[in-house]
C-alpha cells in the first residue's frame, strides 16, 4: 500500500474503465466542446446526470454561463472528435453537428447524445460538479462505445 500522492492517484484513477462523452455548448455563434470522462448518472427522478469541469479548463465560463448543453457520448469510431475536443485549439467541424433545438447541438455517430439543462453548479477541490437536468435523449442500439482505461483509448 502506498500513501497517496499525485501521481499514484491519478494512476490508480485510470485503472477504472469509463466511456467517453463531449460536452456541447453554443454562445456567440460559436460551437465549444469539452472531452469529459468525468460524465455519470446522478438520478432517476429527477432524470440527473453529472460531470465535472476542472478549474483550470479554457471554458469553464463558457459552460457554466449556458443554461443548457449537450452531452454527447462518443462511438469506437470517434476518437478523432474526443482528441480534438481535448486539444488546446479544438475546432468543430459544423459537418459534425445537428442542431436540435435553438442553441442545442448533438454530435452525429454518437452511441447516445442528452439534451440537457444545467440546474445547479458545487465547486469541489479544483474542479466543478456541473449537474443537468435531462430533457430529451436520442441513442443508437447498434454502434459500440469508445472506452478509455489506464489513460489510453481502447
Ligand atoms: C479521455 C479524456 C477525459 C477527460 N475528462 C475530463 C473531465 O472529466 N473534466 C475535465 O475538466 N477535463 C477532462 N479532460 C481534459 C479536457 O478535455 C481538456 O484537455 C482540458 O480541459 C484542457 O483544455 P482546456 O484548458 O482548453 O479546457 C479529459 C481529457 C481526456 C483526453
Amino acid at each position: 500500500m502506498k500513501k497517496t500522492n499525485i501521481k499514484n492517484f491519478k494512476k490508480t484513477l485510470s485503472k477504472f474503465i469509463t466511456g467517453i462523452t463531449v460536452v456541447c455548448v453554443k454562445k456567440n455563434n460559436k460551437i465549444y466542446g469539452k472531452t469529459v470522462n468525468s460524465f455519470n448518472s446522478l438520478s432517476l427522478k429527477p432524470p440527473l446526470v453529472l460531470f465535472s469541469l476542472g478549474n483550470y479548463s479554457s471554458s469553464l465560463n463558457v459552460f457554466s454561463e449556458s443554461k443548457y448543453l449537450s452531452i454527447n457520448i462518443l462511438s469506437k469510431n470517434q476518437k478523432k472528435i474526443s482528441e480534438c475536443f481535448s486539444g488546446k485549439k479544438p475546432v468543430a467541424d459544423s459537418s459534425n453537428f445537428e442542431e436540435i433545438n435553438e442553441n442545442i447541438y448533438f454530435i452525429n455517430g454518437c452511441i447516445a447524445n442528452l439534451h440537457c439543462e444545467l440546474i445547479q453548479k458545487i465547486k469541489k477541490g479544483d474542479h466543478v460538479i456541473f449537474i443537468n437536468k435531462v430533457i430529451n435523449v436520442r441513442y443508437n442500439d447498434k454502434l459500440k462505445p469508445l472506452s478509455y482505461f489506464n489513460s489510453k483509448y481502447i
